[in-house]
């Protein structure tokens, strides 16, 4: 496949000299910074004042700098801080101490896909976006693998920004594993469906809705959540390691043939239908309008399904099951 790269087709020769400013210390923003110190790159950490991860970015020995000071000093802008407030840290303390030849790495490309941020027409703007949490891109670096990282360019004004953006998904472990080209409008279209549709939308409510048939059909609580949660990851891990056709064959042949029956009928064409709606509110920027109003209001409909989620009796149950696992767990080792 041409769009795939892995570390025999990226050196490091264009970034090894310049200067890496990663704005962010959480999620994704300390595990870039680790990995791209330990593959020998020169990485200053970006804070706001008063931020509470100065102390640990000091004692993990990193230098830190005001957002705006070393956005001047630093060559490479790697931009690691959540993307509600991104647009506007961009404008208050980003774009007018931006100048030519730097580069702007974004690891999720909304706000550019939604015209959030307007990045100056001298400067390089690209992504790297690993297809993991940042505790992943940093433990699998340090076994010696990476996770699948996705790159994209979307302003390219020196003409070097896919060889340096590879060699940044390089550094951070990307192309040991594999590092795959998309574009800023397809990674943001495509990551908010899958979010809502699989990842934050059905998997975790269908686990809360199916224990609750359970438990209204009066079965007992722990017997419903053996079925309803805890199997879940076992299947999980499985269909990601064998695939969802060979899962179908590791399962006995009453799971398969029940399975696939009652899916058919859940999944109708009302329910797909619905999935294309939902991405046509994603693609034509529905879906952004909707949840900035919700942002603006202070997030109303966020918080009542919040309370909703909170009082749902699964949780109870989850909490207590799980302490009962991990402490049984504990015990045997
Ligand atoms: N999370 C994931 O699994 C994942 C996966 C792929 C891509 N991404 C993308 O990676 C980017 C970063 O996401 P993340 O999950 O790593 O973010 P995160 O962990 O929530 O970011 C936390 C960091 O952002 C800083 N921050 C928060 N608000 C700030 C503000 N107003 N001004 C300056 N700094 C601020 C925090 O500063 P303090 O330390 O001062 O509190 C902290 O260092 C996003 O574009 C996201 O879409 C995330």
């Amino acid at each position: 496949m041409d769009n795939l790269y892995f570390d025999k087709d990226v050196n490091l020769d264009s970034i090894t000299n310049l200067k890496i400013f990663v704005i962010g210390y959480g999620n994704q923003g300390k595990a870039h910074a680790h990995n791209l110190r330990d593959s020998g790159l020169n990485v200053v950490v970006g804070l706001r004042d008063g931020s509470p991860s100065a102390k640990l970015a000091y004692e993990d020995g990193f230098d830190c700098m005001d957002i705006s000071a070393g956005v001047m000093e630093c060559d490479i802008i790697s931009i690691l801080i959540p993307d509600q407030c991104m647009a506007e840290v961009f404008k208050t303390e980003i774009i007018e101490y931006l100048s030519p030849g730097k580069i702007l790495i974004f690891a999720h490309g909304y706000n550019i896909h939604f015209k959030e941020i307007l990045p100056p027409p001298f400067v390089d703007v690209g992504m790297v976006a690993p297809s993991g949490p940042g505790h992943a891109v940093r433990k699998e670096f340090l076994d010696g693998n990476g996770v699948p990282t996705l790159f994209a360019v979307h302003q390219d004004f020196s003409g070097k920004t896919k060889q340096l953006i590879l060699e940044y998904s390089k550094a951070i472990g990307g192309t040991r594993i594999c590092c795959f080209q998309s574009t800023f409008k397809e990674e943001t279209e495509t990551d908010l469906y899958g979010e809502q549709i699989s990842l934050t939308g059905i998997i975790p409510m269908i686990i809360n809705e199916s224990f609750k048939v359970l438990l209204e059909a009066g079965y007992s609580p722990t017997v419903s959540w053996f079925v309803s949660f805890y199997e879940v990851k076992n299947i999980a891990d499985l269909i990601s390691k064998i695939g969802i056709n060979d899962f179908y064959k590791a399962v006995s042949e009453t799971a398969e043939y029940g399975g696939l029956r009652q899916a058919d009928k859940l999944i109708d064409d009302k329910f797909k239908n619905e999935m294309k709606s939902a991405l046509d509110f994603i693609q034509t920027g529905k879906f952004h309008q909707n949840w900035k109003n919700e942002s603006r209001t202070g997030y109303p409909k966020l918080k009542a399904m919040r309370k909703n989620l909170k009082d749902s009796p699964i949780n109870e149950i989850t909490n207590k099951m799980l302490k009962i696992l991990e402490q049984n767990k504990s015990n045997e080792s």
